[in-house]
C-alpha cells in the first residue's frame, strides 16, 4: 500500500507522517516511511535555486519541475522494492507537490507536469493535510522560515491548489482533512479511510 501525505510547508506532515507509522508499526505492520525531495544533492540544486527570487519564471519553473521529477525517478526504485516486500509505504510529498508548487511557475502547464511524471507509480490513497495559511505561517515560524515557498501570498496560492487538486486528478482517492486540531483526531480520519482499526 502506498500512501501520500501533502499539504502546504507547515501543515503538520511529518507529525502526522511519523505518528502513522508508529501506530501501524504497533499494529503489526511492516512501514516504510520516506519523503521527497529524496536526494540530498538535489535537493540542494533545488534550494538554491529556489532562494533566489525569481519571480516564478518560466525557465526556472521548468528547470525546478524536471528536478523534482529526476529526483522522484530514481527515489521510485526504493519505493517499489518496499512494497514488493510487503511493507506500507508511506510517502511525505510526491508528484502532487509539483501539480501545486511548480503549477504556479508561468509556462508550467498540466499536460507538462503528466508527462514528466508519467510511469510513476500511483498511490492508494493520498492525504492533504489542511490548515489555514496563518496557522502554517506560525508554525513554520517557530522552525525559522527559509525559503522563499514559505512566504504568505505564495502559499495562499499553492494552498488554492491543493485544493482543486481532486477535480485534476480525479482517479485518484484524494482526501483532504482538517488538521488544525489535534494530531489524534487527524490520525483517527486516515486510519478509518484506509480501513484499518
Ligand atoms: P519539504 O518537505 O518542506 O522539505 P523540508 O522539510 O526540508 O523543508 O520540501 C521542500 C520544499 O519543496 C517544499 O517547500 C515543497 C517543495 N516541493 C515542490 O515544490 N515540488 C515537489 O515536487 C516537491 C516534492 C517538493
Amino acid at each position: 500500500m502506498l500512501i501520500v501525505i501533502e499539504g502546504i510547508d507547515g501543515c503538520g506532515k511529518t507529525t502526522i507522517a511519523e505518528l502513522l507509522k508508529n501506530i501501524l508499526e504497533n499494529k503489526g505492520y511492516k512501514v516504510y516511511l520516506t519523503k521527497e525531495p529524496f536526494r540530498s544533492d538535489i535537493k540542494a540544486i533545488i534550494k538554491s535555486i529556489i532562494e533566489k527570487k525569481h519571480d516564478l519564471n518560466e525557465n526556472f519553473g521548468k528547470a525546478l519541475s524536471l528536478l523534482f521529477a529526476a529526483d522522484r525517478q530514481i527515489h521510485q526504485l526504493e519505493i517499489k522494492d518496499k512494497i514488493s516486500k510487503g511493507f506500507i509505504v508511506i510517502l511525505d510529498r510526491y508528484y502532487h507537490s509539483s501539480y501545486t508548487y511548480q503549477l504556479l511557475y508561468k509556462g508550467v502547464t498540466l499536460d507538462f507536469l503528466e508527462k514528466i511524471n508519467s510511469s510513476l507509480l500511483k498511490p492508494d490513497y493520498v492525504f492533504i493535510l489542511d490548515v489555514p495559511v496563518d496557522v502554517a505561517i506560525e508554525r513554520l515560524m517557530k522552525r525559522g522560515i527559509t525559503t522563499e515557498y514559505e512566504r504568505k501570498d505564495f502559499l495562499e496560492k499553492v494552498r488554492e491548489n491543493y485544493l482543486k487538486l481532486k477535480e485534476i486528478l480525479k482517479e485518484e482517492k484524494i482526501f483532504i482533512i482538517n488538521n488544525n486540531r489535534n494530531p489524534e483526531e487527524t490520525i483517527r480520519d486516515i486510519l478509518s479511510i484506509i480501513g484499518i482499526k
